[in-house]
């Protein structure tokens, strides 16, 4: 019998409606438009304004949207992974939040936390379930809020990340198309030149960590630039050596989006032309969790039914790795 292959059957995202634009930030810190674009290609990011609004908010609204175009009923979703380091409270988990509000009552939910990794790491545990038959309707979530984590002080940090992020539904394959291979990888000993030091059982919170301005994320930049260039241009390399793609065979490389330095030097590792290269880090920036599903998001309506597609991602942890999936539909 063949085996079952998990494929994603549709897509959505969401990013919120307040736009920060380079050139706000310039009143902000001290920096200016062509640094930021320069150094990291972006222009502008999204920010969830209003109080009480967390990263279950990015996730409601693109899982709404995508139930609806899939003509999905909540009451068939089986499981609800959810990818974000900023979930809305340390528990409950933002899944079961989001799982509530969209009536997926017979899932079970969990969050799932990776940094920029989340989203792949997320996709291949959904897709362990559809694999083995377990389970039929899987969601994936990827999303963050970064702006609840970034020192808007913090020239280094704060230019580079934004909010938003997306939701893909996982169901049995029926062809060859699906998920074919994933590589996954994790180095504890990078944790330290990115994090957001307190919050957690170590430091929590107290006037201390507040005053110290412990409870943001913080970044060796220049570091974490060297290990993400290198491993997720290996990561990628490697996942098409092992199942024979050429860089012709490649259709679309869907590179997280931290900077386009670190994008455009796995493409080149790949030999993938610039065409090849989902792109959309300039208007929404880094929004950690959420820039994968975000891509396949914008990109939805150019995929094709067989399309050969290399997801790559590397973050705080650090993780990172490499997905080898088929696109199984062509967009409406
Ligand atoms: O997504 C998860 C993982 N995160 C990443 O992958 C991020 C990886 N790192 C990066 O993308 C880059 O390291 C940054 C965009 C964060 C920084 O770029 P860089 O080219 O590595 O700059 P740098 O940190 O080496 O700083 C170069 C100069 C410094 O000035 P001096 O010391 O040369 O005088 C910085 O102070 O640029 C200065 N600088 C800025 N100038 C204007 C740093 N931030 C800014 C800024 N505006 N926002």
């Amino acid at each position: 019998m063949a085996k079952i292959k998990a494929a994603i059957t549709g897509v959505h995202g969401y990013v919120p409606e307040y736009v920060l634009t380079n050139q706000e930030l310039e009143t902000m810190v001290e920096t200016n438009d062509e640094w930021i674009t320069s150094r990291t290609g972006i222009k502008e990011r999204r920010i969830l304004k209003g109080e009480g609004k967390g990263t279950s908010v990015i996730g409601i609204e693109a899982a709404k949207g995508l139930l609806e175009k899939t003509n999905t009923n909540p009451e068939d979703i089986d499981l609800v992974i959810f990818a974000t380091i900023t979930p809305d409270m340390v528990f409950p988990a933002t899944a079961n939040l989001v799982s509530a509000a969209i009536g997926a009552t017979n899932a079970f939910s969990f969050d799932m936390g990776a940094a920029c990794s989340g989203f792949i790491y997320a996709l291949t545990t959904g897709t362990q379930f559809i694999e083995a038959g377990t389970y039929k309707k899987v969601l994936v979530l990827g999303a963050d809020k970064m702006s609840s984590i970034i020192d808007y002080k913090d020239r280094t940090t704060c230019i580079i990340f934004g909010d938003g992020g997306g939701a893909v539904l996982l169901e049995p394959s029926t062809d060859d198309n699906g998920i074919i291979d994933a590589i996954h990888k994790s180095d504890g000993t990078g944790a330290e030149f990115l994090k957001m030091k307190a919050g957690g059982s170590a430091y929590p919170a107290t006037h201390e960590t507040v005053d110290a301005k412990e409870h943001y994320a913080r970044q060796d930049g220049a570091t974490v630039f060297k290990f993400a260039v290198t491993n997720m241009a290996d990561y990628a390399a490697k996942i098409m050596e092992r199942n024979n793609l050429t860089a012709d065979d490649v259709d679309w490389l869907v590179p997280h989006q931290a900077n386009k330095r670190i994008i455009d030097a796995t493409a080149n590792r790949m030999g993938v032309t610039e065409d090849k290269v989902m792109m959309n880090i300039e208007k929404y920036g880094n929004t950690t969790s959420g820039t994968i599903p975000l891509l396949l998001w914008d990109y939805e309506k150019k995929l094709k039914k067989g399309d050969n597609l290399v997801l790559a991602a590397f973050g705080g942890g650090f993780t990172w790795g490499s997905i080898y999936l088929k696109w199984a539909y062509d967009a409406k």
